[in-house]
């Protein structure tokens, strides 16, 4: 085992477009982070980063339905997703984001270089462009029928339903994101990545390192070159995102992919500056010593197999990723979590209910690490009683509380039976097997050897039956409450990566060290004779089904509530808002309070409206006014006469205002 490896460690960037979901905590997250506190405890040099991807068309969209700027938008998800990053515990050496002068600058040196290598040039190209919109639709814009699965809701650079990235020419019936109409393709001019010309590299680092990849990694990989490498364009008619560093391009940006990739070349240049040692991230990235691990879901493979070590390999002189462990999908009740579609419950939604590692134990054991998997809350709560409460924290618990009753502190293990020695070989084993599958990114595998152990752990107990041993043979039975604490100290140690905050917690409360940096041998070795165990608290919480169907009713519910109170984007254009010019007023014959208006809106002949405005406004000081109407409500009888339309007024302590504009306008002008 080399004790100096390096590892760098990038889970794939969510991005800044809602909070996250345990889609994203289970693949990709959390495994990093398991594996990071694997290498950790291995005494490997890990750097671990990750940020928000700021960019590109999933943020500006949200913008845009939400009428807010993309800044808004990403800069809140940013915090939200950083408060439940530190919530769930993952270790980053450094959590940043793309929208930084920092990371603009290194992405502009990539781009730079790789112009100045000739692996990008310039072209004009075709591209869709919204007649309606007069915007050019780039990526999230455009949606169609993908050619290759016939899903519905592809977009112009990657469909959802196949995963496979997509030319947006490609798209049948395609529609604008925004207002449905169909698009006609002009002329634009964009920088292409010479992915044709960088094929035999790619191909050479691919077959180099596939033999270590999962098998969706592998064949997803194989099936994007199967079809030939074909140039991409690398830049984007589209303001947010990162400049491109050449003069007479403001009105374009670098393609949210190539840039958020670049992320973990910068952000690793950043750690190193942060901690004052500007060159610190070249151990990591330029010796060509370091292991490079990229946890990420399914969709994005291609990104991280081809197009980054294209950019890598163009650049030169950097470290290429070695593997690339990615997950399928987490479903919930059988269907996908998506931030877009706001379906399945958040992180926090979790996390204000229950502790941190009741959720990583069930994510754990149930990751989609080879095909997708199910979130349940049954198994949830079965789970939790069973296997965390039932069996983890029973035995560390009763280990502890026996010995704290009986001895106050640890007894000699001395002379071991062949069945205490069986227990410590079985611990060996079993962590020694957990760690090869650690090491090996099976971290399902790796879990499933520690609870292993824990249930021999469980039988050893039940089996020497140290509560009637005590009664008989305090000094063996001291023995086997030592070897049951030693066996505890292996089942906390090969926990910890997946459970650390309750496996940090026993080892604080009995004294001894805590599972860190270098100390994976420890994990092994007995606790001294001596010393002094308190009283120990309980790990775990049993969960009762009812409050969980409860508590996730009431969120469900509060959600619905939300909901009733937003009115969305497409909701409010359903209304037309007109400025109308009152032509005429007169006194309703049958209503006190109603005058009846002639309201002209640029439609020949003008509208009929009536309105309850006589308490409020003499008729002489609305004839001649600018007023707003709602123009396609329905119409409506009042008191025996027709009203098209309604006009708005504000009111607030008894007094009564017409809406106006405050400068000329066409009658009929239209309200956004
Ligand atoms: N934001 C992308 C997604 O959620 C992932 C980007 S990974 C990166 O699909 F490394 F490119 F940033
Ligand atoms: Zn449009």
């Amino acid at each position: 085992m080399s004790e100096n490896r390096c590892i760098f460690i990038g889970a794939a960037w969510p991005y800044a477009n809602g909070d996250l979901h345990l889609g994203h905590i289970a693949g990709c997250l959390l495994p990093a982070d398991i594996f990071a506190r694997y290498c950790r405890l291995r005494g490997y040099d890990v750097l671990f980063v990750s940020g928000s991807d700021m960019h590109g068309t999933p943020i500006t969209v949200t913008a845009d339905k939400e009428r807010i700027s993309p800044e808004e938008v990403a800069m809140r998800s940013h915090r939200s997703i950083e408060r439940t990053i530190s919530q769930l515990d993952i270790t980053y050496d450094l959590y940043t984001m793309t929208h930084s002068e920092h990371h603009f600058k290194v992405v502009q040196e990539i781009f730079k270089t790789l112009l100045s290598k000739g692996w990008i040039d310039k072209r004009v190209e075709q591209a869709p462009f919204c007649p309606t919109c007069s915007k050019f639709m780039p990526d999230r814009y455009i949606e169609g029928t993908c050619p290759h699965c016939g899903s519905k809701d592809a977009r112009g650079d990657q469909c959802d339903g196949c995963g496979t990235v997509l030319d947006p020419k490609e798209l049948i019936m395609p529609r604008c994101k925004l207002c449905s109409d169909t698009p006609i393709f002009k002329d634009t001019e964009h920088f292409y990545l010479l992915l044709s010309k960088m094929e035999p590299s790619i191909r050479a680092f691919v077959e180099e390192n596939k033999h270590r990849w999962r098998p969706n990694t592998r064949n997803n990989t194989e099936n994007f070159l199967s079809k030939g490498l074909k140039d991409r364009a690398i830049t984007r008619d589209l303001k947010w995102g990162v400049p491109i560093p050449l003069y007479g391009y403001g009105d374009k940006c670098i393609y949210v992919w190539f840039e958020a990739v670049c992320g973990y070349l910068s952000a690793s240049i950043e750690h190193s500056i942060s901690k004052g040692d500007p060159n610190g991230y070249e151990r990591f990235w330029k010796m060509e010593k370091c292991r490079h691990y990229y946890f990420l879901a399914k969709d994005n493979i291609p990104f991280h197999t081809i197009i980054w070590p294209a950019i890598l390999l163009g650049v030169g002189g950097l470290d290429l990723p070695y593997d690339v462990p990615s997950n399928e999908y987490l479903q919930w009740d059988g269907s996908q979590f998506s931030k877009s579609r706001g379906h399945g419950v958040t992180v926090n939604d979790f996390l204000e209910e229950y502790d941190v590692d009741p959720l990583r134990f069930y994510l754990s054991t149930n990751m989609p690490e080879r095909s997708d998997s199910n979130f349940d809350l049954d198994e949830f709560i079965q789970k939790n009683n069973t296997e965390l409460l039932g069996a983890v924290g029973n035995y560390l618990h009763r280990v502890t509380s026996f010995i704290h009753s009986n001895y106050g502190c640890v007894p000699p293990l001395s002379a071991p039976s062949p069945e205490d020695k069986r227990i410590l070989n079985i611990a060996r084993e079993r962590y020694v097997e957990a760690l090869d599958s650690m090491e090996e990114v099976r971290l399902k595998d790796g879990i499933r050897s520690m609870m292993a152990l824990v249930n021999e752990a469980n039988r050893y107990f039940n089996d020497m039956a140290p509560w009637k041993l005590i009664k008989t043979d305090k000094g063996r039975c001291g023995t086997v409450m030592a070897t049951a604490l030693c066996v505890g100290r292996t089942i906390s140690f090969g926990l910890y990566p997946y459970i650390p905050h309750s496996m940090k917690a026993w080892c604080r409360m009995i004294g001894i060290k805590e599972p860190s940096g270098s100390l994976w041998s420890e994990g092994l070795e007995p606790i001294p004779a001596g010393l002094e165990i308190v009283k120990p608290s309980p790990l775990f919480k049993r969960i009762e089904k009812r409050t969980v169907e409860e508590s996730m009713d009431e969120k469900e519910e509060e959600r619905m509530e939300q909901e009733t109170k937003h009115v969305s984007f497409e909701d409010f254009m359903k209304m037309e808002l007109r400025v109308g010019f009152v032509r005429e007023i007169s006194e309703h014959p049958n209503a006190d309070k109603l005058y009846v208006l002639k309201v002209d809106i640029g439609e020949g002949s003008p509208r009929q409206i009536v309105a309850g405005l006589k308490e409020h406004y003499e008729a002489k000081d609305i004839l001649g006014k600018w007023i707003i109407i709602v123009s396609n409500l329905k119409p409506a009888m009042m008191r025996g006469i027709e009203s098209n339309g309604m006009l708005l007024a504000a009111e607030g302590d008894g007094t009564v205002s017409l809406l106006t504009v405050d400068r000329d306008v066409r009658p009929g002008s239209r309200i956004h």
